[in-house]
C-alpha cells in the first residue's frame, strides 16, 4: 500500500505519555484518545535480573498506576514487533486492566524461526494465537473514537509494524532519533534493503507527523530523547536523511551489523516475547525455566 492510501488524520492529536526504562533503554507509551478516556499501551517492559533469573514488574506497575490514576480505559496493548532486547509485560498489564493484545501477522514467521532455535515442542503454537489480534498492512482499529492504523515495516524483523494514532506514529525499531539512525537488520528474517523501503514509507507521511521511538541510547552523551517528526528525520537522520540512497544505506547497515554484539537480553526476550509476553510453561516441579541454546543463535 502506498502511503497516500493510509487513512492519515493529522487533526486528531492524542495525548502521549512516555515511560523510559533505563535498564533496556526502551520507551513505553500510554496513548489517550483526545475525545474519550480510552487509551492504548505501546511496547511495555517486564523487568528481569537475568543473572539472578528474577522477574519483577516495577515498570509495568508504573504504567498501570498512571492509567488508574487518570481513570483511563485500556483498550489495546500493542507490540510493534518481537523485541530482542527487553521482555514484554503486556499479559501482566492485560490481566490487571483488560484490553486486546495485538502484533503484526508475520509473528508466525518469528515463531517458526525461534520455535526451532529453542527446540519448542508441539504445544508451542506457531500460529500467533497467543495474541488477540494479528495486524496486516493498512488495518485500522479504534481507541475510543480515535482510528488507528498500521503500516507494515519489515527489515529489522519480519513482523515489524508502525502504529499510527492521529498525528502520532509509534515507529518501533524502524527508526531511531535522527542522531541515532536506524536499528540493525541482521536478526533472522531481517533485511537492510527491506528496512530502507520501510523507512521510506514512514518518511512519506506528513512532515508534521510526530514520531515516537521505541529506543534511545543518548548518542554522543546527549540526554535521552524519544520524540521527533517525519520532517526532522527526513532532513537529519544520519543513516537515511538528506536523500541517502538505498545502496549507500544497505552497504553501511550491513557493515555496521557485522560488528555488533548480540543484545544482552536476546535469549530470554525471544522466548518470552514470541509467546506474547508469557513465560514458558512450568516444568514437573512447578518451576519455570528459560533455556540458553548453546551456539544456537
Ligand atoms: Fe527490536
Amino acid at each position: 500500500m502506498s502511503t497516500s492510501n493510509y487513512p492519515v488524520d493529522m487533526t486528531s492529536k492524542p495525548e502521549v505519555k512516555a515511560f523510559f526504562d533505563p535498564a533496556t533503554n526502551t520507551i513505553s507509551y500510554v496513548v489517550k484518545d483526545p475525545a474519550t478516556n480510552a487509551c492504548a499501551v505501546v511496547d511495555s517492559v517486564m523487568d528481569i535480573d537475568y543473572a539472578a533469573g528474577r522477574i519483577t514488574y516495577d515498570h509495568a506497575d508504573e504504567i498501570i498506576a498512571y492509567i488508574q490514576e487518570k481513570d483511563l480505559k485500556l483498550e489495546w496493548l500493542i507490540e510493534t514487533h518481537v523485541h530482542a532486547d527487553h521482555l514484554s509485560a503486556a499479559p501482566y498489564i492485560q490481566q490487571k486492566l483488560g484490553g486486546k493484545l495485538g502484533i503484526g501477522e508475520k509473528i508466525t514467521v518469528v515463531q517458526e524461526t525461534f520455535g526451532k532455535v529453542f527446540n519448542e515442542g508441539t504445544e508451542f503454537q506457531r500460529d500467533g494465537s497467543q495474541f488477540d489480534k494479528l495486524f496486516k498492512d493498512g488495518d485500522t482499529y479504534q481507541i475510543g473514537e480515535l482510528t488507528a492504523f498500521v503500516i507494515y515495516t519489515p527489515g529489522h524483523t519480519p513482523a515489524c509494524m508502525v502504529h499510527v494514532m492521529g498525528d502520532a506514529a509509534f515507529v518501533g525499531d524502524t527508526l531511531f532519533m535522527p542522531d541515532g539512525g536506524s536499528a540493525r537488520a541482521d536478526f533472522p528474517g531481517g533485511d537492510a534493503a527491506m528496512l530502507y523501503d520501510s523507512i521510506q514509507k514512514l518518511l512519506a507521511l506528513p512532515d508534521a507527523m510526530r514520531l515516537f521511538m521505541c529506543h534511545d541510547y543518548g548518542p554522543n552523551g546527549r540526554d535521552i530523547q524519544w520524540e521527533t517528526t517525519v520532517g526532522d528525520e527526513k532532513e537529519h537522520n544520519i543513516h537515511v536523511g538528506g536523500g541517502k540512497s538505498k545502496s549507500e544505506f544497505v552497504k553501511f547497515r550491513t557493515e555496521r551489523d557485522a560488528v555488533l554484539d548480540m543484545p544482552k537480553l536476546i535469549i530470554p526476550s525471544l522466548q518470552v516475547n514470541m509467546r506474547a509476553g508469557q513465560l514458558p510453561p512450568s516444568e514437573d516441579n512447578g518451576k519455570t525455566f528459560l533455556k540458553v541454546p548453546v551456539n544456537g543463535l
